[in-house]
């Protein structure tokens, strides 16, 4: 079972992505332990504090680095002080791979969420405020991650786009006929387009040719029209597939 503990200052926001549909299910099979720790039950003061302003003068508040450090050593240990245990199934010690969600970090790709469905623990740092005090990157952080060039107000959204992207491809995650394997990145492509009932709705038709019964036409045509949309939405796409055929 992969466990993922969750650091962060705003646990109830993970209610809804935890308790629905693939992740939900996965949870229940056992294949998944998510793990919630609220911050703030390592804050050492009575106002339960774990931020402070940036020395040397600035706007905004930093995480301290002594909550986020007990936090993870309390994950590391198995005993989450506190933590609301959202998972099922008893704790698994060991170090656990620490990962910090900031801007600063690597953008997140298919690749890297392959790599992390190989991992048995993962300690997600979700950053707020202006920043987390560097102590913490330097000396408790493995791996600082971003989901895009844009800023969101926390690491929680990103830290929920991780998890998914991660428990879908764990073993036993999905239900026969939901296939892991994404035929964007399969391929190198964007998805060709898919069509259901009716074949006509509103005047607007399905392609003749996937009505053919015809699966050699009907291929070819997935292909072109999976490159066509490639080339004009993604191009950056198109070159790195190039690249990758002629490698190979
Ligand atoms: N925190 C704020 N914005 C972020 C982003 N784009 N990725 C990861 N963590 C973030």
């Amino acid at each position: 079972m992969t466990r993922f503990d969750i650091i962060t200052v705003f646990p109830e926001l993970f209610a809804g992505v935890l308790d629905c549909g693939i992740i939900r299910r996965a949870r229940q099979a056992g294949v998944v332990d998510v793990r919630l720790v609220n911050l703030r039950d390592f804050a050492k003061d009575r106002h339960k504090s774990v931020d402070d302003r940036p020395f040397g003068g600035g706007e905004g508040m930093v995480f301290m680095p002594g909550p986020l450090f007990e936090a993870v050593e309390s994950c590391q240990s198995g005993h989450v002080a506190g933590g609301d245990a959202a998972g099922i199934g008893a704790s698994d010690a060991g170090k656990g791979e620490v990962v910090f969600l900031t801007p600063q970090g690597r953008i997140w790709s298919q690749e890297m969420a392959e790599e992390f469905a190989t991992f048995s623990h993962l300690i997600l740092i979700c950053g707020r405020y202006e920043g987390v005090d560097q102590r913490v990157v330097d000396h408790l952080v493995d791996r600082e991650v971003s989901i895009g060039d844009y800023i969101l107000t926390g690491g929680e959204i990103p830290a929920m786009a991780l998890l998914d992207s991660v428990v879908r491809l764990l073993p036993g995650a999905l239900g026969c006929g939901e296939s892991a394997v994404n035929e964007s990145f399969s391929t190198g492509l964007l998805d060709y387009p898919q069509y259901t009932r009716p074949a006509e709705f509103r005047g607007y038709a399905v392609p003749d040719v996937l009505l053919s019964g015809d699966h050699a036409k009907i291929e070819k045509w997935r292909r072109e029209k999976a490159l066509e949309k490639t080339k004009r939405v993604r191009p950056d796409l198109v070159d790195r597939c190039a690249a990758r055929n002629s490698r190979n």
